[in-house]
């Protein structure tokens, strides 16, 4: 009877235990920015305490927690957020961590980044909270924005460098001052449930990308942006994009690879189940000429587009240059790539566009079950194609130019 009732009450105070803190907190040491002296009133700088938290936390023998408290705004310069940590690390972010908007906060050195995860293992960044970029100020002085200013480099909201086993899950990304999330040099990747926005006009403003990272996945995530919802470049190996809305923003990319004569190496590459609103591409590939290497074992499926600039496209001279691009022999080789049950509207008469390179023609093209109509039906949607050996099953409209010409 007496270890009954000790049994019994041991489980209530386990039950109160798990009550009064997160369930993701328990067996944690929490380091939370306010221990640190931060003091969240989004004016304040916070960058020492949440660089404090983090030095104590991934010190910790045992797995520990940095904690962004709800209902407060810490701003924050340019971090960076070091490993190895002795434990795994879970940023929670129930607040909002905002950055600086003055833009003398950053450093040539520096420039590239506001916050930077660097070399973690086993590293969780959750919390339902937002990472505010503040990037206005960053826009107004682009000069895709006013051409009279000269072209600077600005910060990455959040990267990931260099991290292993890494999930980044429930939160809400905005205004970054360019790219929102960038994945580099990374392994072991979940991201999902992420909800992304900036304005349609703002320059650079990329959603989510990844480069020299492999065993990525990347679900349920909402985009809204100013350039390529997702961007896939070189060095990406085993990606899965699943469950995504986009739009506004220029859509789904792999690319742009092999500029400036560079070696580019995507594969296994699978987008599937995404909604397209109102953006500038659906499925793209984009390559400059001159490059090497290949982008194949690609498959874009399942995806319904509205009103989507070029729904579908393959791009092996992508120029995006002040000046023209100059022809050369080489290109970065595009095999293996299925479009498959996709349907929808296209912006322009352009439903389908492979466009290939004469030396390096993409081999390996298959469309099954695509149907674009043009929105509004005022015309037919079209198709063009040069060098671009493809092959249809079931149903394919438009369907593309034929081989011959
Ligand atoms: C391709 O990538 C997926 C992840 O998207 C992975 O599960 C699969 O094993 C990879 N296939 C190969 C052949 O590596």
């Amino acid at each position: 009877m007496a270890s009954t009732v000790t049994v019994f009450s041991a489980s209530l105070l386990v039950l109160f235990f798990l009550r009064s803190v997160d369930a993701a907190e328990v067996g944690s040491n929490v380091f939370s920015v306010q221990s640190y002296g931060a003091l969240g009133d989004g004016r304040h700088d916070d960058s020492k305490a949440l660089g404090d938290a983090w030095s104590a936390a991934c010190s910790s023998e045992k797995p520990a927690v940095v904690l962004i408290p709800k209902g407060k705004k810490y701003l924050t310069k340019h971090i960076t957020l070091a490993g190895p940590c002795k434990s795994s690390i879970l940023v929670m972010v129930k607040g909002s961590l905002l950055a600086t908007p003055e833009r003398s906060d950053w450093s040539k050195e520096t420039i590239r980044h506001w916050i930077l995860f660097s070399g973690v293992h086993d590293l969780t960044v959750n919390g339902g909270g937002s990472i505010d970029g503040n990037g206005n100020v960053w826009w107004e002085n682009s000069c895709k924005t006013n051409s009279e200013l000269p072209c600077t480099e600005a910060p990455t909201a959040l990267t990931f460098h260099s991290c292993t086993n890494l999930k980044v899950e429930s939160l809400k990304v905005v205004n970054s001052q360019q790219i929102q999330i960038s994945v580099e040099d990374s392994t072991g990747v979940r991201m999902s449930r992420l909800s992304i926005s900036a304005p349609e006009a703002s320059p650079n403003t990329d959603g989510i990308h990844i480069t020299r990272s492999r065993d990525v996945q990347v679900t349920d995530c909402t985009i809204k942006t100013g350039d390529d919802c997702m961007s896939i470049e070189d060095g990406t190996e085993n990606l899965l994009v699943k469950n995504m809305v986009c739009g506004p923003g220029h859509g789904i990319s792999i690319g742009s690879l092999g500029d400036h004569n560079s070696e580019a190496h995507v594969s296994n590459v699978t987008v599937d189940n995404v909604r397209l609103y109102g953006t500038t591409n659906g499925a793209r590939i984009k390559t400059w000429q001159g490059g090497k290497g290949y982008a194949k074992n690609i498959v874009f499926q399942n995806m319904i587009m509205d009103n989507v600039w070029n729904p579908i496209i393959i791009d092996q001279n992508y120029c995006d240059s002040s000046t023209p691009c100059k022809q050369q022999k080489s290109a970065v080789e595009v095999s293996d790539v299925l479009f498959k049950n996709i349907r929808g509207t296209s912006a322009s008469e352009e439903a389908i566009m492979l466009h290939c390179s004469s030396n390096v023609p993409c081999h390996g093209i298959t469309l099954e079950n695509v149907k674009i109509t043009v929105k509004g039906g005022s015309a037919d949607a079209k198709s063009t194609c040069q060098n671009a050996e493809w092959k249809k099953s079931g149903p394919v409209s438009p369907q593309p130019c034929s081989l011959t010409n």
